[in-house]
This record gives C-alpha cells, sequence and structure tokens, in this order.
C-alpha cells in the first residue's frame, strides 16, 4: 500500500500524483519509471517518474487521464491509498557531458523530462529545450524549465505560445541555431517521438526516445512490451524505455499499442464499472 500525498490536475486532463514510496525515491534515476495498480482489481500501468523527495520519501508522476486506470488515478485525494507501486524500472537515462542537448518533450513527457534535464545541466550540458502541445494552457512547469535551460522553445499548434504548427517545426528550430545539437532526447507521445526521430535522422543527430509499449510485469518475464530496435528483439523495460529513436520499427510499436483497443473501447461502452469521470474536485463513480 502506496499513501497518496497529493493528486491535483495540473492541466486540463494531466495530473501531478504525489505517492509515499521512501524506497523507490532512494533509487530512482532519470527515465525510470514505476509500475503501480490505481485499485486492487486495477491493472498494472507504468508510469515515469517525474521528480521525488528523498528525504520526505516521495515521489511525483504526471499521467494523463487516457482510460479506465488513469481515470481511477484521477480521482484519488491525498489520504487515499494505491495497493501497489513497484519500482524503480527500467534503465536510467544515460548522463555525461555531451555538450549541447536538444530535449523535446509533450504531453506527460514534459514532467518525465524534468529530472532528466536537471541531471544533464549537472553534468555540464547546455540543455535546449523544446516543449511541444496542443495550445499553451497545455504546457505546465515551464517555471521548473526556465533555470536550467540555455533557450526554450515552444511550438503550439493553434500558435497560442511560441511557434505556430506541429513537431514538423523542429526542423526550423534546428535549422536556426549556430550548430545542431549533439544529442537529442524525446519523451512524449509516440507521434512526438516517431516524426522528431524521422527528422533527425535525415539531419544526422541522435536522437533517443523513452519508448512506451503496454506492458504487464515490467521484468522482462512476460513478453508484451516487445520492440524491434536495430532489427533486434528487445523487451522496453529490461532493455529500454530508452532507444536509439532512428532504429525504432515504429510501423510495429505503433500496432502493437493498439492491440487492445477493442477491450478499452468496450470497457467505456458494456456494463463493466465506469471509470470515475473526472472533473477537478468533483469525481462520480
Ligand atoms: C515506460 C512507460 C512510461 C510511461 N509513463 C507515463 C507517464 O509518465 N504518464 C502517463 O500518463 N502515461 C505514461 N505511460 C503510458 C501509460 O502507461 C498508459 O497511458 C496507461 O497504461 C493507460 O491506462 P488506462 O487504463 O488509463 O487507459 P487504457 O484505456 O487502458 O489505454 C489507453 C492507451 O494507453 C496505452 N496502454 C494501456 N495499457 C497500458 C499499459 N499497461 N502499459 C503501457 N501503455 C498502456 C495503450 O496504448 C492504450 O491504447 C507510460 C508507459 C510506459 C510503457
Ligand atoms: S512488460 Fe513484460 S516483458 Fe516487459
Amino acid at each position: 500500500m502506496n499513501r497518496v500525498i497529493k493528486r491535483e490536475m495540473v492541466v486540463p486532463n494531466m495530473h501531478l500524483l504525489v505517492v509515499e514510496a521512501p524506497e523507490i525515491a532512494a533509487k530512482i534515476r532519470p527515465g525510470q519509471f514505476v509500475i503501480l495498480r490505481a485499485e486492487e482489481e486495477g491493472e498494472r500501468i507504468p508510469l515515469s517518474v517525474a521528480d521525488w523527495d528523498e528525504e520526505q520519501g516521495t515521489i511525483s508522476i504526471i499521467f494523463m487521464e487516457v482510460g479506465a486506470s488513469t481515470g481511477t488515478l484521477a480521482c484519488l485525494k491525498s489520504g487515499d491509498t494505491i495497493p501497489t507501486c513497484v519500482g524503480p524500472l527500467g534503465n536510467p537515462t544515460e548522463i555525461s557531458n555531451f555538450g549541447t542537448v536538444m530535449c523535446v518533450s509533450g504531453c506527460y513527457g514534459i514532467g518525465s523530462m524534468y529530472p532528466v534535464i536537471k541531471e544533464l545541466k549537472k553534468a555540464g550540458n547546455k540543455v535546449l529545450t523544446v516543449l511541444e502541445a496542443r495550445s499553451s494552457y497545455l504546457i505546465y512547469w515551464l517555471n521548473r524549465f526556465i533555470p536550467l535551460s540555455e533557450r526554450i522553445f515552444t511550438i503550439t499548434r493553434d500558435g497560442s505560445l511560441g511557434m505556430k504548427g506541429h513537431v514538423n517545426r523542429i526542423t526550423d528550430i534546428i535549422n536556426g541555431l549556430a550548430s545542431p545539437p549533439d544529442m537529442i532526447i524525446v519523451n512524449g507521445c509516440t507521434f512526438l517521438m516517431a516524426h522528431t526521430s524521422e527528422i533527425t535522422k535525415s539531419l544526422g543527430i541522435k536522437t533517443i526516445v523513452n519508448l512506451n509499449p503496454i506492458m504487464i510485469d515490467g521484468t522482462g518475464m512476460c513478453g508484451v512490451c516487445r520492440v524491434t530496435v536495430g532489427n533486434k528483439m528487445k523487451f522496453a523495460c529490461v532493455d529500454g524505455p530508452e532507444f536509439n529513436g532512428h532504429e525504432v520499427d515504429w510501423k510495429e510499436f505503433l500496432a502493437r499499442r493498439k492491440a487492445y483497443v477493442d477491450e478499452e473501447t468496450l470497457y467505456f461502452r458494456k456494463s463493466a464499472p465506469k471509470p470515475a469521470v473526472h472533473k477537478e474536485g468533483k469525481c462520480q463513480s
């Protein structure tokens, strides 16, 4: 059992969850994740750790409400408990002094990029932060990134903050620099990771992505998180979750992520208990 210290919506549909997990907080490194269950009968879901406090014995997660489990998490209040939270899982992000590192993130990846950027900065890198969202109101934690970043770029689809457009604007950002970054790290939705990798492959810039396949055990036993990278079979939970984005078989990856779409849809349509429909401060079961 892990006690919930705090759960709050940071921007629409995106929540911060702080849970008591002293053993995880003592060991976790940037890029790693936990697997938790939102309720006793619930499935195991992987979520990246966005921050932690070793002294308080807590970890922070940013999650997006997309389905049953995240819908249940979105209704947690401080003092509630979750039945399982295991970790740290996966390999930490490789951190060293690479020179200039461009960190591209969107969606819940903005949260999981925060500890990566902190460590990169500590290791002496110049960090160029790129935040991508549909609109300015979906960008969060800007105040955390400003002191850590050499430069910050924002891309919004409606042009309400920074450059108007999509991930394609990354080409313009790179072309506008005096020299291209030595490395790019991307955290966020599959579309952001796949398209950034496509762009940077043609520019010859090393690109690391944080893959988010469906996972069950998170320890290399079940095989559900199988991905193909560099024509080799890998398990994202133990070999990753970070991989060279230029080597990922994105077509296969996208297909495998949709494996349970029918069941997920059925859950919402049929008589199965509906996840709480979350409205800030008001959860209905
Ligand atoms: C290493 C890793 C780190 C992740 N970090 C975060 C994070 O920090 N914040 C965040 O919001 N999300 C993160 N995810 C994705 C998150 O696990 C899914 O959004 C979540 O499992 C959805 O569960 P659901 O029941 O609410 O939605 P569902 O209706 O079950 O699923 C919605 C979609 O989420 C994906 N999904 C479903 N079950 C899983 C599963 N067990 N594992 C992975 N993906 C699944 C599927 O593509 C599905 O179409 C991460 C995934 C991985 C593998
Ligand atoms: S989640 Fe089971 S092998 Fe990776």
